[in-house]
């Protein structure tokens, strides 16, 4: 199985960046540990703070892998455009968040992509990943 983890804005801080919210890890290290946990999956992790680049992976990748994990950031909550490039492939999408959106502030409670994505996983910190590719695998 061949499965594409798209992170976008800020994501590349994690560990970093309000880790009462993130986390103390990169995701670097957390892909270590999934790489690990699922041998039989080959990841691809690309990370993005340029809408742009986040669509042209999805359309790189929407046609071939088996399944696009992708925590959109912010850009979830407002990017019409990636919600129609994940409307144009074939692959399935899978939305995750890292912290629980529902439970922050109110504009982080709207996604702009969820209606095209398969579902939506948030609030597991970095274990929505985890939870995303289970789900991608019990499809
Ligand atoms: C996030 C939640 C978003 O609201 C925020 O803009 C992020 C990270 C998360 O993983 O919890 O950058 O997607």
């Amino acid at each position: 199985m061949k499965l594409q983890i798209i992170n976008g804005p800020n994501l590349n801080l994690l560990g970093i960046r309000e880790p009462e919210v993130y986390g103390f890890s990169s995701f670097e290290d957390y892909l270590q540990k999934l790489i690990q946990r699922f041998p039989g999956v080959e990841f691809h992790y690309f990370q993005s703070n340029v809408e742009g680049e986040i669509i042209n992976k999805i359309h790189e990748t929407g046609f071939s892998f088996d399944g696009i994990i992708l925590n959109a950031g912010a850009y979830t909550h407002t990017s019409i455009a990636i919600y129609d490039a994940i409307k144009g492939v074939a692959t399935p999408v899978i939305e995750v968040h890292i912290s629980n959106v529902h439970a922050r502030e109110t504009f982080r409670s709207h996604s702009q992509i969820a209606g095209a994505c398969k579902g939506v996983i948030a609030g597991f910190g970095l274990d929505s990943y985890r939870l995303a590719v289970e789900a991608m695998m019990s499809r």
